[in-house]
């Protein structure tokens, strides 16, 4: 027999300057879920991480705190691990990069590079402030980047196009603590030759059937134009590991980050009694799979597997990318109120929702995900609620009520039986695929196919003739509830927990999904999920509303500008750009729909108080219209609610409604006042603003 596997799964480690938000939680659950499955089907698999603690982010913030790095670094573990609590993230170690362990495999892995040639010293400029009188390294410095000249970078990498470079490259660079102009100075520094690892990472790119076609291609693409070694030192003070042999020269923290892996590795087998280069980052056994985010892949598929290379580490076998998080279809933001962190969604909802969600968004796929909060009410109510919960519930409150909880034999409808057993194939594959979007489908619709057969067979009334029947179809029921909840056990898990309880069903494992519960008695039925509201700041932004225009006539200080008399519920003045396509005659008397909470503002010397609504493709304008609905009715998109709270002309911007068809959407939800679809003049397809 082949010796078993030995896995160590990480996620990429969260700095310790700031809290976890729901956009790193992407990648703790769908690495959470992972893991877990990994172990419901036997597995030998560890989950790793830490704070990543060292670099300039770090000293910046601890300064403007008024505290140490090694203050901050301790008050954001305590704070990360209490998070990831919340939201049933089980790491099997949560290490910190500040350890001995890192230190020890960073000088290690170092060491090894050096003493086979991969590391070399070379003079480059720094750059150098001479009022602070310190040098400065990465985010000490801000200017314009140099490949895509957006404004107020950092010196290590573009948040724009993700350019990695150095300070001294910076366009117009300045000091970050007194904001005077830099100057360059020249400075010893080391140099990892990333150069000669191009082929041998062209061919684990090539080789390696893990990793995920779409990153293979464009990782490829940069070795092919040419690597460029690797600055792996920065001039003290700077907060990291000093350079073995050096007093004022520290590790970049990119060099001691993934070796976190190894040393978090470490700290699991200083509990457990095993060891991280033996077992896991060594041997033949060992297989190391990593979960990231897209924005860190030079680091992950270049510099990492290359200083594992030279160190003689094991490679990792996947390395799965995910997209980024927005929410309600935009960047997450604190103003709209869709900025939350882990903490502040945990008191709001409970975090399996989130689990949930974000397992039927995550597949293989790199592709943004977007937490819509409309749909994540929706599954939550007509999935989680309605159809699963509802089964377990249903079946164990009917048992208990009928046959006190008891299971004797169960229908053996091979039919049915058989058609969950494939889905239970397809789910496997799925979760191993890291596909929880196609797992949870296929769950799903398992638990509607109990909820159907339930139905079907009407126990209630079939008690009444044939009990025993009756009690056969509780006891395939019983027996589909228990595979359901192991099924669901690495996305739910709490909920899986509970409901195992409620089945007494203990330490469950994947090859108990089967149909052999019988003769057993189960425990008191309680309800484990419940309908969630989503709350009002989630909800479409704008306040759209039916107006009436009353009268229109000429702006007095602007040529096309039409200024409009509305009734939209009260009466309100508007001024609209509208002169070109409509004759104010032809605006009195029409129904049409405005922004209501649109900010007022003045519009060359007369007041709006809030926009019109017009359709636009480029060519012609057209304003929305409705028949029956009445001045002051609310329009919506689809079930979304309509927000008040006020809104800026450019918050208005960025959100994209659009037409087809003739007709306004937003996503794909169509714009409604009160059941009536709005029509629109003249404009079949653009946008709407
Ligand atoms: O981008 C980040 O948030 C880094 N702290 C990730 C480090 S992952 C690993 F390489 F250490
Ligand atoms: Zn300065």
């Amino acid at each position: 027999m082949a010796e078993k596997r030995k896995i160590v799964v990480t996620s990429a480690l969260p700095y310790a300057n700031g809290s976890i938000h729901i956009g790193h939680l992407v990648e703790y659950i769908q690495t959470d879920m992972f893991v877990r499955f990994l172990k419901l089907t036997g597995e030998d698999a560890i989950y790793c991480c830490a704070d990543d603690t060292h670099g300039t982010p770090i000293e910046l913030k601890a300064e403007e705190m008024g505290i140490s790095p090694e203050e901050l670094i301790k008050k954001y573990h305590k704070e990360h691990l209490k998070d990831f609590r919340k939201f049933l993230i089980s790491f099997d170690s949560y290490y910190t990069t500040n350890s001995a362990e890192n230190k020890e495999f960073s000088d290690k892995i170092f060491n090894e590079l050096k003493k086979k040639g991969y590391i070399y010293t070379k003079e480059i400029e720094v750059t150098w402030c001479p009022n602070c009188n310190r040098s400065l390294p990465d985010r000490y410095v801000k200017g314009k980047c140099p490949r895509c000249g957006a404004e107020d970078q950092y010196g290590d990498v573009c948040e724009k196009c993700n350019a990695t470079y150095t300070t001294v490259e910076l366009v117009d660079p300045y000091c970050t603590i007194c904001k005077s102009t830099p100057e360059r100075k020249p400075s010893m520094h080391y140099f990892f030759k990333l150069n000669m690892f191009g082929a041998k990472l062209d061919d684990w790119l090539t080789k390696n059937r893990n990793l995920q076609p779409e990153i293979v291609n464009y990782v490829r693409n940069w070795i092919k134009e040419g690597l460029q070694d690797w600055d792996i030192s920065r001039d003290g003070p700077y907060f990291g590991f000093k350079i073995p042999g050096e007093d004022d020269k520290y590790y970049y923290v990119w060099l001691d980050a993934p070796v976190g892996y190894v040393a978090s590795t470490a700290n699991y087998c200083k509990k457990e009694g095993c060891d991280a280069e033996k077992d896991y980052w060594k041997s033949k056994k060992g297989r190391i799979i990593h979960f990231i985010g897209k924005d860190i892949i030079y680091f992950h598929f270049l510099f990492w597997p290359a200083m594992l290379m030279g160190a003689g580490f094991n490679l990792p076998e996947s390395i799965y990318v995910h997209g980024f998080l927005t929410v309600n279809g935009e960047k997450m933001s604190k103003s709209r109120g869709t900025f939350f962190t882990a903490s502040d969604f945990a008191e709001k909802y409970n975090p399996e929702y989130l689990r949930y969600y974000f397992a039927k968004m995550l597949s293989r796929k790199m592709s943004d995900i977007d937490l819509d909060f409309a749909d994540f009410e929706d599954s939550v109510n007509n999935e989680l609620v309605a159809n699963l919960g509802n089964f377990c519930y249903r079946v164990l409150s009917f048992l208990n009520k009928n046959f006190e909880g008891k299971v004797n034999d169960i229908d053996e409808n091979k039919k049915l039986i058989e058609e969950i057993m494939a889905k239970v194939k397809r789910i496997r594959s799925a979760y191993d695929d890291i596909n929880t979007k196609e797992a949870v489908k296929e769950i799903m619709a398992i638990s509607d196919l109990g909820n159907r057969y339930f139905q079907e067979k009407e126990p209630w009334k079939m008690i009444k003739k044939d009990e025993q029947e009756a009690h056969r179809v509780l006891g395939l029921c019983v027996n589909i509830v228990k595979i359901l909840s192991i099924l669901i056990s690495p996305v739910l898990p709490k909920f899986a927990e509970e409901l195992q309880k409620q089945l007494k069903a203990k330490d469950v494992s994947w090859d108990d999904i089967n149909f052999r519960i019988r003769d057993h008695e189960v425990e008191s039925e309680k309800i484990l999920i419940e309908k969630v509201e989503i709350a009002e700041e989630q909800k479409f932004p704008l306040d759209l509303r039916v107006a009436k225009i009353l009268d229109a006539r000429q702006h007095p200080n602007a040529d096309k500008l039409l200024i409009l008399e509305i009734d939209a519920g009260e009466k309100r003045q508007l001024v609209a750009g509208l002169k070109k396509w409509y004759k104010p005659e032809d605006l009195k008397g029409k129904k049409t729909i405005i922004v209501a909470n649109l900010k007022p503002a003045k519009l060359r010397g007369e007041l709006s108080q809030g926009m019109i609504l017009a359709a636009d493709d480029g060519k012609n304008v057209g304003l929305l219209t409705v028949e029956k609905a009445r001045p002051g009715d609310s329009a919506n998109f689809g079930e979304l609610k309509n927000n008040t709270s006020q809104v800026t002309f450019e918050e208005f911007e960025r959100i994209r409604m659009k037409v087809m068809d003739g007709k306004a959407f937003y996503k794909d939800k169509e714009l409604r006042a009160r059941e009536e679809k709005v029509r629109i003049d003249s404009v079949q397809k653009g946008t709407l603003k």
